[in-house]
């Protein structure tokens, strides 16, 4: 029997680097830093600059990351905050912690990037903040976005949480809002050995206030100026994504050249691939097709070995956490063509050639 492709293998991964990455954790555990402290603060500065931002901070989930970039916005009950329909989850969870209300955007029906002609009907006065998400690992209209921010007076917000080293007009994201949420949940493109998340900024103030929400709302330990959190990276996690964003540029560019040959060799007209817009560089963190018949071709991938992944079944503004808001089916068309009809083809690093040859060949051979 033929060796199953999964969407995802993290195994071969840990293989490479098991060595250097315990190695790394020997000297989290000799200096017993397990939270925070010296190995946070060391991934910190490394990411900042991997990033092209004045700060990063470290914090444990890509999910606090964006509740505390709210905080720090002073955003709360009663505000707006827009975002797009089709996202994981998480990017709303950031919003309702405070007490605002996400409004739902629909997508780009080519980028399945959030509309930016949709947007501005969207915009009331209790609107807050736009959060743009580089879906997929791929960026979102940066500029079509940001203008309308400026004109409504806004915050742009980056959900970065896919796409550590996707670039967008020359400059890596992560630096085009008021800040930007990155996930590094393990099957992240720079995952951690654990939970962990981060967010970078170049405005000082939001970099002081990022750095006592996520300790307990202290600067001066057992002084608490507000309502802070426990929300800090632990020593390991730190210690492990320093080790691997040495890695995560070259790892970009072998998910970049599977999607390259995905992009160019899969000539099946039931299958649709996301668009790109020049100058909108992604690094694949999954590789989303649509096709009419989904479940059949889920089948079909699955009797020939080869397992997709569904990311996501249900757009968040049909989500039942959020059925208190009266969205109904119809209102983010697009959104939901993409829920119904999308799957993940393999996507790794570590996907060898004939991996990659036997997914090309097995879609080409799929009829509807
Ligand atoms: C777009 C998006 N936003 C936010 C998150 C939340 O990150 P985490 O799982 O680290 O909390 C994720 C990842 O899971 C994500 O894909």
């Amino acid at each position: 029997m033929q060796a199953v492709i999964p969407c995802l293998d993290l195994k071969r991964q840990h293989q490479q680097l098991k060595q250097e990455i315990f190695a790394a954790f020997e000297e989290v555990y000799e200096q017993t830093a397990f939270s925070g402290g010296q190995f946070a603060e060391a991934f910190e500065k490394d990411f900042a600059a991997f990033c092209h931002t004045a700060h990063a901070v470290a914090v444990n989930n890509g999910t606090s990351a964006l509740h505390l970039a709210m905080l720090a916005l002073k955003i709360g009950a009663g505000d707006e905050v827009i975002i797009p329909a089709n996202t994981f989850i998480a990017t709303a969870w950031g919003v309702s912690y405070t007490g605002a209300t996400p409004v739902f955007i629909d997508c780009d029906p080519f980028t399945w990037e959030i509309d930016p002609a949709k947007v501005e009907e969207k915009i009331t006065p209790r609107t807050k903040a736009i959060v743009g998400v580089h879906l997929y690992g791929q960026p979102f209209d940066v500029d079509a976005i940001r203008n309308i921010c400026d004109k409504h007076d806004l915050f742009l917000l980056e959900d970065a949480a896919q796409a550590q080293g996707a670039v967008y007009k020359g400059q890596p994201v992560g630096g085009f809002g008021e800040m930007a949420c990155f996930s590094f949940y393990p099957g992240k493109n720079l995952g951690a050995t654990g939970e962990a998340g981060g967010i970078t900024t170049n405005k000082e103030e939001y970099y002081q206030r990022l750095l006592s929400l996520r300790n307990h709302g202290s600067v001066v330990r057992y002084y608490h100026e507000e309502l802070g959190f426990n929300m800090r990276m632990g020593g390991l996690e730190a210690a492990s994504l320093r080790i691997k964003l040495r890695y995560l540029p070259s790892w970009n560019q072998r998910r970049q050249a599977i999607a390259k040959r995905y992009q160019q060799e899969i000539k099946n007209e039931a299958v649709q691939m996301q668009q790109q817009p020049e100058g909108h560089v992604s690094v694949y963190h999954l590789f989303v097709v649509t096709t009419a018949d989904r479940d059949g071709l889920m089948n079909y991938l699955k009797t020939e070995h080869i397992h997709p992944g569904l990311h996501y079944p249900v757009s968040c503004h049909l989500q039942q956490a959020y059925a208190h808001l009266n969205y109904r089916p119809g209102d983010c068309p697009h959104a939901e063509y993409l829920a119904a009809h999308c799957l993940s083809l393999p996507m790794y690093p570590e996907m060898t050639d004939e991996e990659v040859d036997r997914v090309i060949h097995v879609m080409n051979a799929y009829r509807a």
